[in-house]
């Protein structure tokens, strides 16, 4: 990443949105000063994560994959836009679809993930929930590099909290969601300062 200048992110997100909101707030208030926010990329059309973009300003796109004849082409119309924005890297932030080859190939080392587990524990929908019917004491959130595997990258950074007895999904899901605004913001800010390397599956901070 080049001194002075700041990282080019797309968000790319699903739904409620609230990682992305918590990603622009930290922009807004200069925690993440190296970051500049570019395109918000959604693959439905209603999803409440397009209006809270752009009323904070970010210019926000849906696209939808059944109007593509396969996945490749519907990325390479996402990596359109992309381009035309210059972004230089992705955080998949509630963003329900598989990341294929065509945009893995695009940015590499370069797209990011939160994801509600402490993986490899609890991948793919429903983290929450699984982690209950499991019994686990204790979950917590992954941020990490995005690979052609579900939920499975190097790993950024993980916070853990702690699962009662009583807990039920909903609760666990709002004891997890500030945790992981919190954790993204923590691996963007990262991220954006050039002080991540990949070494295998491990990811080593601060390198130099
Ligand atoms: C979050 O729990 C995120 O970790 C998961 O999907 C949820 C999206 O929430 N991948 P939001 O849209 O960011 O509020």
């Amino acid at each position: 990443m080049p001194e002075g200048s700041p990282l080019r992110l797309a968000l790319f997100a699903s739904g409620r949105g609230s990682n992305a909101m918590a990603i622009l707030s930290a922009v807004k208030s200069g925690r993440l000063s190296r970051i500049a926010p570019a395109l918000l990329v959604c693959d439905r059309e209603n999803a409440p994560v397009l209006e809270k973009a752009r009323d904070a300003g970010l210019p926000a796109i849906f696209l939808n994959p059944k109007s593509f004849p396969s996945k490749d082409d519907y990325e390479k119309g996402i990596l359109a836009h992309l381009r035309e924005k210059k972004v230089e890297a992705l955080a998949l932030a509630g963003y329900m679809r598989l990341v294929g080859p065509v945009l893995i190939g695009a940015f590499p080392d370069r797209i990011v993930n939160i994801h509600p587990s402490l993986l490899p524990a609890f991948p793919g929908l429903h983290a929450q929930r699984q982690a209950l019917d499991y019994g686990v004491r204790v979950t917590g959130v992954t941020v990490h590099f995005v690979d052609l595997q579900m939920d499975h990258g190097p790993v950024i950074l993980q916070k853990t909290v702690p699962v009662f007895p009583d807990d039920t999904e909903e609760i666990l899901v709002e004891r997890l969601l500030p945790v992981e605004h919190e954790a993204y913001v923590e691996a963007l800010d990262a991220l954006s300062a050039g002080r991540l390397r990949i070494s295998g599956r491990r990811v080593l901070w601060n390198p130099d």
